[in-house]
């Protein structure tokens, strides 16, 4: 790669002699030419700027001298690429980096004072590339510095450039796109603060993951836009349902661009009214097509009112979890201890065999408003509850549930989260004898009930 940079202060990179971009230069992995602007002046006094048109502080750079210094750059090569530093522009990011150190010929337009005069930027983005970048929300008193650092951030990822190539993928923004995770060495106590145990652990799956979570955590607190996408160019970073369910626990929700504060958590008394509200909503979604409004209005009145989510919140055979976003509860699952699929009023014909020895409980509802749902709420709140339920004083070990055949969406949701269909019985909903498969899920100690700080 060829570097080209024009500046009115040729010294400011003497630094690029130095250490990793020195070394590449020596091994000529790239070339960088320093030119100095004033040598394309043409009068005594090798002015480089002007008065401001239209009035107002400060001096501009004349267009006719930077296009002198850039038709000769230009036309020494195929095709480069013109980048101006300047507080103006896009912020530039590790993808513009990426891309950037892909090309043959770089030409940095260092302005100073109010910046270059606009038609030096129009004229050669009609002829070659031109990009105008800025390093962040803060001025600088010129481009030199800013090319300094894009320079530093391409040059490193020249092929050959650094000599481990796994160090460019393992860090911060290539590949995963999170901020990076701390690191550690020698000695194991420095002021009475010791390396995290799971470290010296050994435990290279557990090292990998808790060393993930750290990048969960750091990059929702400062950089909330990886992992949303906004303000990103290039994608946002990959999440992986685990990522998820772990963030979620965390306190973060990722839902397309946008981030919000969650909690999952045991619901009190006090929320019995927000219950209802979330119920009358969801619920309808989960029913056959063949139940009229009027059918699913009664068993909601009969089942899922203030007051029998009162009742539930007030009797030990049942326990619910609440999912909140922004402080608002937007979903939730109720369990039933003890509960075994039984011939009664409600249920018959009903095909699923239990292990006896097995503490059971079902899962009567698991409902979240449809605006969240693709946000792995659902199945962290779920994964959450059977936690739950494996941590009580008596833990239990298998947990089942029904649901309608015809809702393909919630069967498909079970099973992606872990739960199998085992059975079928029918269900009686508004009058109708409807039918359910039901599923199950065992070994409920696999669900952690805490992440780790
Ligand atoms: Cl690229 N140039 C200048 N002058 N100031 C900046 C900047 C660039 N990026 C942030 N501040």
């Amino acid at each position: 790669m060829k570097i080209d940079i024009v500046s009115i202060f040729p010294q400011y990179f003497e630094v690029l002699d130095l250490s990793l971009i020195g070394k590449a230069r020596q091994r000529e992995l790239v070339s960088i030419d320093v030119h100095d602007l004033r040598s394309w002046t043409d009068d005594p006094h090798r002015s480089v700027d002007g008065p401001q048109a239209g009035g107002g502080p400060g001096m501009v750079m004349r267009p006719d001298v930077w296009g002198r210094a850039l038709d000769t750059l230009v036309s020494s090569s195929p095709s480069p690429i013109i980048v101006i530093p300047t507080p103006t522009g896009r912020q530039f990011t590790q993808r513009d980096a990426e891309s950037l150190a892909r090309a043959d010929h770089l030409i940095f337009a260092c302005g100073r004072y109010e910046g270059i005069d606009q038609r030096v930027s129009e004229h050669y983005g009609t002829r070659v590339k031109v990009v105008e970048v800025s390093l962040g929300d803060y001025i600088l008193n010129g481009g030199e510095v800013a090319a300094i650092a894009i320079i530093e951030a391409l040059v490193r990822l020249i092929p050959g450039v650094v000599s481990n190539p796994e160090s460019l993928s393992e860090e911060s923004f290539c590949d995963t796109a999170l901020l990076d995770y701390p690191a550690y060495t020698k000695p194991r106590v420095w002021k009475d603060r010791e390396i995290p145990e799971v470290l010296r652990s050994g435990d290279h799956a557990r090292i990998t993951r808790w060393r993930r979570e750290q990048q969960l955590r750091k990059t929702a607190q400062r950089a909330p836009h990886l992992l949303t996408g906004v303000h990103q160019v290039g994608t946002p970073a990959a999440l992986s349902p685990a990522d998820r369910d772990w963030l979620i626990r965390a306190g973060y929700l990722v839902r397309g661009s946008d981030i919000f504060t969650c909690e999952l958590r045991a619901a009190t008394p006090d929320d019995a009214g927000a219950l209802h509200r979330v119920a009358r909503e969801t619920f309808p979604d989960a029913c056959p097509p063949s139940l009229s409004t009027a059918e699913i209005d009664a068993f909601i009145t009969a089942h899922l009112s203030v007051a029998a989510f009162e009742r539930m919140l007030t009797d030990v055979r049942y326990r619910i979890w609440i999912a909140s976003v922004e402080s608002e509860i937007v979903g939730y699952v109720v369990a039933i201890l003890d509960s075994r699929p039984t011939d009664d009023s409600e249920a018959r014909n009903i095909r699923l065999r239990l292990a006896k020895d097995s503490r059971v409980a079902e899962i009567s509802k698991c409902y979240l408003r449809a605006h969240y749902r693709g946000s792995g709420l659902a199945g962290a709140l779920l994964r959450y509850s059977l936690g739950q339920l494996a941590a009580l004083p008596t833990p239990v070990t298998l947990a089942w549930l029904g649901t309608n055949r015809s809702n393909v969406r919630a069967i498909r949701f079970y099973e992606r989260v872990g739960w199998k269909v085992r059975g079928s019985r029918e269900f009686l909903v508004g009058g109708q004898w409807q039918d359910d498969v039901l599923l199950t899920v065992n070994r409920l100690a696999k669900f952690p009930i805490d992440v780790a700080d």
